[in-house]
């Protein structure tokens, strides 16, 4: 893993390797993430998204191969682990170096529509607000990449759309890169400059995104390219609401 500012590139993956039990779960991988671009992984369960991601936040080092990332990163899982017992505005700060006031955390919660709960105890979040905890803790770190592990996957439909907005917007004002591992082809659609599909341990496909913002899914080159993706993944065209437990 070597820290390395690029010129025009956010992440710079070449030959990468990562094997468990002899098995190689990432097996020669190639990857390029433009400063400022908003990727988004999709990719059958157990296909290494998940390993990968953890490899490009600096988790994981018995890896072979060139990992080139900024020393700005910083990421969110699905289940947004907060300490139960330090108040939200703590777990925001929390692993941060230095001593960072109060302040900050309290800024990066409001950026993210929590600042009323900036005393709160975990506890007493709701899924949407914990997951939001989660992103300004990675705000916090004012990354140059911001790693997200399938972010929405535990939240309801509706919190989900604020969801994503939310990184939406915030990826618009801070400019980072952002990689998105999702299982749902329609928010990689919405969100992402450029789509990837993980198989057999490589980017076994990617597509462009070539739509302003917002976008609607009603979009017909959107739904061609939903097709196209779904295929890709070895999924039949089917309605969304019967995609999204297949996908
Ligand atoms: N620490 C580990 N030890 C052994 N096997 C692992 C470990 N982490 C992941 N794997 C295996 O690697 C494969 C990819 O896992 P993962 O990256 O979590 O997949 P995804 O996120 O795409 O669902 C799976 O077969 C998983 O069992
Ligand atoms: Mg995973």
């Amino acid at each position: 893993m070597t820290h390395v500012e690029t010129a025009d590139d956010a992440v710079r993956v070449g030959s990468l390797t990562r094997s468990f039990d002899g098995r190689a779960v990432i097996d020669n991988l190639e990857l390029t993430v433009r400063k400022g671009e908003f990727v988004a992984l999709l990719g059958r369960s157990g296909c290494g998204k998940s390993t990968l991601l953890r490899v490009l936040a600096g988790l994981d080092r018995e890896i072979a191969g060139e990992v080139l990332v900024p020393r700005r990163k910083a990421v969110a899982f699905q289940a947004p682990r907060l300490m139960p017992w330090k108040r939200v505005w703590r777990n925001v700060l929390l692993g941060l170096p230095g001593r960072p006031g109060r302040d900050i955390a309290e800024k990066a919660l409001k950026e993210v529509g929590l600042g009323h709960r900036t005393d709160a105890w975990p506890k007493t979040l709701s899924g949407g607000e914990a997951q939001r905890a989660s992103l300004a803790r990675a705000l916090v770190r004012e990354p140059d990449l911001l790693l997200l592990d399938e972010p929405f996957g535990a939240l309801d439909a509706l919190t989900r759309i604020t969801a994503q907005r939310l990184v939406a917007d915030l990826w618009q004002s801070r400019g980072c890169a952002v990689l998105l591992v999702t299982h749902d082809v329609e928010e990689a659609l919405l969100l992402a400059d450029r789509v990837l599909v993980m198989d057999g341990g490589v980017i076994a496909h990617e597509i462009r995104v070539d739509r302003d913002r917002p976008r609607d899914i009603a979009d017909p080159y959107l739904a061609g390219l939903r097709t196209e993706l779904l295929d890709r993944l070895g999924v039949e065209a089917a309605e969304p609401a019967e995609v999204e437990k297949a996908a």
